[in-house]
């Protein structure tokens, strides 16, 4: 049953995506493992509804002619002294800088919608009926993400923008594979990790209170999803032979490789720079030779970096060994990183933001329960 999921853990047991015959084990229905239960029951403490404005209304006004949706430091082609001296028009850079954005938020939007494809897809391989339902709930909450990163680009841009060809390879590979691993790894580790830093850079620098409200809302959940990840690996990994390890922290590697390198890689953003009358060549160029190695070094020491996220998630997950820590090493230095402990990014926010949604979730507690009829 296990083939190439490497599973160590009953409740990580998996069937071939289409094996529905194996669910209906009669067996089955009476083992349920309890390990997610606190995070599936929780789901009703940080509940909250992108169409309802109780919770969020994407009806608040932002000027985005004069006014830039984030800062500057967020654009990094504005680092480059070419684009920074070309761009001197002030509404012409925070047109500029607001197109940039789109790219972030579609980015955004794409990856929320292979989190809501990955974790239906976990839903079809998981044996374990916690496991699943857990893969269910997180399903529900990503299909709100999508509501909401959608309703934010229609409210703010009309319309997103493509999803790049290295983000959308990564999520299709991670959603077609039957590796239960590889989706864990992939998803709920390093693309969920990644947003988790991503959401806490932006909601404590975005300018406009409508986006900063988007980040704390979605993360209430987020965080969740991550520990599901944790957990994952913290039965997983100590179990592991040295083979099925290195399969696992390659299989890790790939993936922030191609997070790093290629998601934010201005190559991809070619047809944005011609749109502002700027050579694209020239902006790769003068943007490789800003992000040396070094630099990005120097970034990560800020502790929302996004990949300094990813990087300690994976550390701290006992998956870096000694065969690719020279490769993190190049970035941050681990034995800090270790020094740090296991707290997340963005958990503060998070925990904020669910203090918050209880306020509202319970305010009319005892007033009865309606059932919308549609
Ligand atoms: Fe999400
Ligand atoms: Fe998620």
């Amino acid at each position: 049953m296990a083939d190439g999921n490497i599973t160590k853990d009953v409740m990580y047991e998996a069937v071939s995506p289409d094996d529905f015959e194996s669910m209906l084990n009669l067996d089955r229905y009476g083992s349920r493992s309890t390990a997610f239960d606190r995070i599936i029951s929780a789901t009703h403490d940080h509940f909250w509804d992108p169409l309802d404005k109780k919770y969020i209304d994407f009806d608040e006004p932002f000027d985005m002619e004069n006014q830039a949706i984030m800062p500057e430091e967020l654009v990094p082609a504005l680092q480059t002294k070419y684009v920074s001296e070309a761009l001197s028009d002030p509404k012409e850079r925070i047109r500029f800088i607001n197109q940039q954005a789109l790219r972030s938020f579609s980015s955004i939007l794409h990856g929320e919608q292979g989190a809501l494809n990955l974790s239906a897809s976990l839903c079809h391989v998981l044996y374990d009926q916690g496991a699943q339902e857990y893969a269910a709930n997180q399903t529900r909450e990503e299909a709100r993400h999508v509501t909401a990163f959608a309703k934010y680009i229609k409210a703010r841009w009309g319309r997103p923008a493509k999803c790049s060809p290295v983000l959308q390879t990564l999520l299709v590979e991670i959603i077609g594979s039957p590796e239960v691993y590889k989706k864990i790894v992939g998803m709920q580790m390093l693309v969920e990790g990644l947003a988790m830093g991503a959401f806490a850079t932006f909601f404590q620098k975005m300018h406009d209170p409508l986006g900063r409200k988007l980040m704390q809302l979605v993360m209430t959940d987020e965080a969740f999803h991550h520990k599901f990840g944790k957990i994952w690996a913290d039965r997983t990994v100590p179990h592991l032979t040295p083979e099925e390890h290195a399969v696992i922290e390659d299989w890790a590697a790939h993936c922030f490789q191609t997070l790093l390198f290629n998601l934010v890689a201005p190559h991809e953003q070619r047809d944005l720079y011609e749109e502002f009358g700027l050579d694209p060549d020239r902006v790769v160029a003068e943007f490789a030779e800003i992000a040396t190695d070094d630099a990005r070094r120097e970034d990560m020491k800020e502790a929302t970096n996004i990949f300094r996220v990813l990087i300690k998630t994976l550390l701290n997950a006992g998956i870096i060994s000694d065969r690719t820590r020279a490769f993190y090493g190049m970035y941050v230095d681990m034995e800090e990183l270790k020094g740090e402990g296991d707290t997340m990014v963005g958990d503060a926010i998070a925990e904020d933001g669910i203090a918050y949604l209880k306020t509202i979730n319970f305010r009319d507690h005892g007033a009865g329960l309606k059932i919308a009829a549609e």
